[in-house]
Parts: structure tokens; sequence; C-alpha cells
């Protein structure tokens, strides 16, 4: 098929964007599980393409160890948790929380057989895992999270998406859709429309929608007390790193002055974790610095933004199942918008940093064989 030339120079601007296929950016720290999701069972999970396993030690603290047994790569996760250590099920090799192995039942000698382990930090209802170059962890860059801050009352929950971080990111950079593919949940028709601004910085990308007056959805409008009033809407959707996105909101009433203003505001944090190239581990840690006595806002809240955003889900596997079902990507282009601005720009800086750090470990690996830790294939499920 023959392009029109706006198709063309699509495809063409498209080659600097991330998507499915983009290699995933190793030093972040990302969150691995909710802190009610770790317990003494061992569970496995799939992070950056790679296995591993996780429990809490007798103290609680949390430990990720890669899921593959040294031996002969058995699941540590069909193992047994002896104390602080693990056994493996097939033949009782036992590692410690540093992925050390201490014992092997058919020699005397253990010394040098070890499977690698992963920096894990507790925030309050989230777990931070860094699977990167290990002498890179640093917990200094693990990014703010205003709403864990004294004085919020925060949610959280947890979605798997069986669809590309990278969309999840750029859906979250984009609200030209919520009168769209909301307008059954969080949606209003003005929305679409509104006036926008955004900030684009080297690594910090932000758009502020102001949709003002408007009516509120029933999932702001009850809470905030605003019901059939003439209200502003202000949102901004601030991308902090390839593993957080922060959506902020603030509503009031436009019959009153600044002064006279409660001090109503939203945060909720978008938390994708990439699985596998085409699957993402959706967390979500919503706050609110309002009503905070109320359990019952709480829920209502939380069950109302979970549906919503439940909707983005189905609408990115959607688009990644037709995106999978494609043999012939030769007439592929994807037209992007004045509104997509801050949304591409992200996508270049993901690009630019998975493969800046994909040049890295090639040019690292060749430099030192033997002590590279081997990095998964990263393949198209
Ligand atoms: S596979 Fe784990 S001990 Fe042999
Ligand atoms: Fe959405």
């Amino acid at each position: 098929m023959s392009l029109t030339r706006v198709q063309r120079n699509a495809q063409k601007a498209g080659r600097s964007l991330a998507n499915r296929e983009t290699p995933f950016i190793y030093n972040e720290w990302y969150v691995v599980a909710l802190s009610r999701e770790l317990s003494r069972e061992l569970t496995p999970r799939t992070v950056l393409g790679r296995q591993i396993v996780m429990f809490r030690k007798e103290d609680g603290t949390p430990v990720a160890l890669d899921n593959r047994c040294g031996h002969r790569s058995f699941p540590l996760s069909r193992s047994t948790l002896d104390g602080d250590t693990v056994v493996c099920g097939y033949h009782g090799l036992r590692y410690n929380d540093q992925g050390v192995c201490v014992e092997v039942p058919s020699q005397c000698n253990c010394a040098g057989i070890s499977i690698r382990s992963y920096p894990l930090h507790q925030q309050g209802p989230i777990i931070w895992i860094w699977m990167g170059e290990p002498e890179e962890a640093d917990l200094s860059k693990i990014p703010a999270m205003p709403m864990l801050e004294e004085g919020w009352v925060t949610s959280e929950d947890y979605m798997p998406l069986k669809a590309s971080y990278v969309y999840l990111h750029e859906n979250l950079l984009d609200l030209t859709h919520l009168s769209f593919l909301h307008a059954n949940t969080f949606g209003t028709p003005d929305y679409a429309r509104a006036e926008f601004d955004t900030d684009i910085g080297e690594d910090r990308f932000l758009l502020k929608r102001y949709v003002v007056p408007t009516r509120l959805p029933p999932v702001w409008a009850k809470p905030t007390g605003l019901e059939g009033k003439d209200a502003a809407r202000i949102t901004t959707s601030d991308f902090v790193s390839p593993a957080l996105h922060i959506v902020h909101a603030e509503f009031y009433d436009v019959s009153l002055s600044e002064a006279e203003r409660p001090d109503q505001r939203i945060k909720t944090a978008h938390i994708p974790t990439p699985e596998t190239a085409t699957s993402t581990h959706y967390f979500v840690v919503h706050g609110r610095n309002f009503a905070r006595e109320e359990n019952e806002v709480t829920e209502f809240m939380h069950e109302q933004l979970m549906a919503a955003f439940n909707e983005d889900v189905v609408g990115l596997e959607a688009m990644e199942e037709l995106l999978a079902s494609r043999s012939d990507d030769d007439d592929f282009f994807e037209i992007s918008l004045k509104a997509d601005s801050a949304s591409l720009s992200m996508r270049r800086y993901l690009k630019r940093r998975a493969e800046a750090e994909a040049a890295e470990r090639e040019a690292d690996s060749q430099a030192n064989p033997q002590t590279q830790v081997a990095k998964p294939v990263q393949a198209l499920a």
C-alpha cells in the first residue's frame, strides 16, 4: 500500500518513539509488589522479563531472589522457606537471603555458588525493587510519593495489564481520552476541548488541563460537596520516571474567591512496572487530603476510580491485541496530534534511555564477558 505524505512523515517520526519493542530500562527503582502481597509464602513474579521469587524474613524484611536454582533451574517459588533460607525442592541446595548457597546436601563444599538477589525497599503500602546494575542501587533515587506524606489518606490496588508499559505512560499523559474512553465514569464531554499547558524537560513531562467551569462526575462531586455546582477541575499529569506517573487533581466552586476555597486535592500514583514486553503490573496508590476520617469516602472513590482505570486497561489491551496480530508492519504509522506533544517527548526519552542502557550493557559484556550478569532476552509475547 502506498502511504500519503502525512502517513509517511508519521511513520518516520515513529522511529524515534519507544514502543512495545523497545528494550527495558533497568537502572530505575520499580514497584514490585504491594506490601500486603508479601508474606512467609514464596511468591513468584516476572519483572522486566526476569523471574524472581519474593518472601518476608522472620523479622518481616522483604527479600527478592532470582526464581531459578543455580544448579538445574528448579523454580525456587516451588521450594521451601526454612527460617530465612530457601531450600530448593529438587536437590536441596540452600540459599540465604542474599542468594548465597550455604549448603549442598550431596557435598561438603558450596563455596562460590550463588544466585542474584535484588535490593528491595518498603515504603508504606508499596515495595520498590532495583533490577539494574547492583552498584547503582541508591535509595535516594526512589521517586517522591507525596500522597504517602502525613495528612493524606490513601488506598492502593493492583491490576494486571496485557499491554506494554509504554502505552500506559502515554495514556496517562493524554487527557483528551477522558471524554470518550471514560464517558461513563469520570470523563465529561467538555474535557477533550479544554485548555492545556505542557511543561517538557529533559526527563520530566507534564501536562495540565483546565476544565473551568464544569460539572464534576460523581466520583469527584460527591466527596467534594460540589454536586450540581459550577466547579473548576484542574488536572496535572506528571511523568516522574519510567516507573511512576502522578496525577494531581484539584476542584473548587468557581463562585468562591481563592481565600474561601477549601483545600481539596487528590493525588494518584499510577505505577507501571513492565512484566514482559507486552504486559505490565499496574499498581495504583490513590490519596486525598480532605474527608480524611470518612472510610466510606475512601471506599466510594477507590471503587469508582478503579472502575475508570479498568477502562484504560480494557482499551490498552484491545490495542495490544491488534498490534500483536499484525504480521506485516511496512505500512504501520501512528499519526500524532497537538495534544500528544508531552507524550511524544516522553516516548522519545524512554527510547533514548533504553537504547543508551542497552549500548552500555553491550559494551560492558564485550569488555568483561565473564563478569556480566546475564540479562533476560526480551521477547514479544
Ligand atoms: S535444581 Fe536446585 S538443587 Fe538441583
Ligand atoms: Fe484513562
